[in-house]
């Protein structure tokens, strides 16, 4: 298959990545990343867009301090996190972030993370700060865990949607930590992928969704996490998580107690739904995508049966360990998109980051669930795929 698919190999740090100790989150990177040298320089095709190799596990401080200058002067430099690659702008410059917003094709009424690079910073961005955001803050930053709070007044209104609250996050890699502290202010970085569309975990992918959108790539390397960061809204007396992400509930719960996690809406129709960002249709490859909920042998029988009615299907399977299955799952996404008239891909056992998955997967399968082989099946899908 697919150069991605390498992904797979060597150690995986992933969920472990909590840990807010800036050698360890090197040392990370380094085991799992090849040396700039490993991976080839390719040249963004369209626009302006400028892309620069750097080493993930020691970033060049020439580098970054230019990136930083980018970000200053309010234009869009596009980076790599530890969960996915993100489209950043000067959070508090309105021009810059409205140009994500349309680089994106993302509606304004969806707002955009906050990235900071100290919780002094985080705190001067909201109204309130308590008890369970300090606990939450020392425990899992930097990390993939982001955190909605009532939102201070130096945070424009365009960023957060209008709402009250923002949405903020320590990454843990050295790259976006290098920019953070370089440039000196928020970053607003949502990932960096067109609305509705496969998140990037490689600058390849990057260029492929946003190439002439973004002044400048910073290559990284593949990111190690894979899904997004965990979003925790911690503006009511009970802790709500909003996205399922890197960081677990069982880990949140073992820090502040009892969280209450969003329920996926099943239905298009509820897509104008309670909070921002739960649009049933996400992360969806071109391709028809479905989701089976059943083993191995139930996708095969499937399949074989879709095939003799002349339909290609492309299958896929994810790696059993939930961290690996995180890693890989944009990547595979990628790369079986276009090459099939219908994609199925397996879900995996719930609990852990695996929920993460899970919820990616339901949504990139727009919601289209199924558990048999049967006719009826059979025949929804052949529906599905307009024979
Ligand atoms: O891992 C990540 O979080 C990546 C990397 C780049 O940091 N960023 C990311 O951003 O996933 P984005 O924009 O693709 O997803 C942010 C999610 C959206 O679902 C958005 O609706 C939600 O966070 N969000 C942002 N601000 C919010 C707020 N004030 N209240 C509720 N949800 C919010
Ligand atoms: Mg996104």
């Amino acid at each position: 298959m697919s150069a991605t698919d390498s992904n797979t190999e060597g150690p995986h740090p992933g969920s472990e990545l909590n840990a807010a100790n800036p050698a360890q989150i090197a040392a990370d990177f380094e085991t799992v990343s090849g040396t700039p040298e490993s991976r080839n320089p390719q040249d963004t095709p369209a626009g302006h867009s400028r892309m620069v190799i750097v080493d993930p596990a020691n970033p060049s401080t020439e580098v970054l301090r230019e990136a930083a200058e980018v970000i200053r002067r309010g234009g869009l430099v596009a980076f790599p996190t530890e969960t996915v690659y993100g489209l950043g702008a000067h959070a508090l410059d309105v021009d810059a972030t409205s140009r994500v917003f349309s680089v994106k094709g993302r509606p304004s009424t969806d707002p955009l993370i906050v990235h900071v690079v100290s919780v002094e910073q985080a705190r001067k961005l909201t109204r309130t700060w308590d008890d369970r955001a300090e606990q939450l803050a020392q425990r899992f930053w930097p990390g993939p865990l982001t955190m909605v709070l009532p939102k201070g007044n130096v945070v424009p209104d365009d960023i957060t949607a209008g709402r009250d609250t923002v949405a903020i996050r320590i990454p843990a890699h050295p790259i976006a930590l290098g920019l953070l502290r370089e440039s000196g202010v928020a970053i607003a970085a949502p990932s960096a992928n067109r609305f509705g569309r496969i998140s990037p975990t490689s600058a390849g992918d990057v260029a492929e969704e946003l190439a002439g959108g973004y002044d400048l790539l910073l290559d990284g390397g593949p990111t190690l996490v894979g899904v997004e960061s965990t979003v925790i809204d911690l503006t009511g007396d009970t802790a709500v998580v909003l996205r399922p992400g890197g960081v677990t509930v069982e880990d949140l719960e073992s820090v502040i107690g009892k969280i209450v996690v969003l329920k996926r809406q099943s239905h298009a129709e509820d897509r104008d739904a309670l909070a921002p960002g739960q649009f049933l249709r996400h992360y969806s490859p071109s391709t028809p995508l479905v989701a089976m909920d059943a083993p191995a042998s139930v996708m095969d029988a499937l399949a074989q049966r879709l095939r003799a009615d002349g339909v290609t299907v492309g299958l896929i399977e994810l790696p059993q360990r939930p961290a690996d299955a995180a890693r890989v799952l944009y990547s595979r996404l990628r790369a079986h998109d276009g090459t099939a008239d219908l994609l199925i891909i397996r879900t995996m056992a719930d609990g852990g980051i695996g929920d993460a998955v899970n919820d990616r997967i339901f949504r990139a399968a727009q919601g289209n669930v199924i558990s048999s082989a049967s006719d009826e099946v059979t025949g929804r899908l052949l529906n599905l795929i307009g024979r």
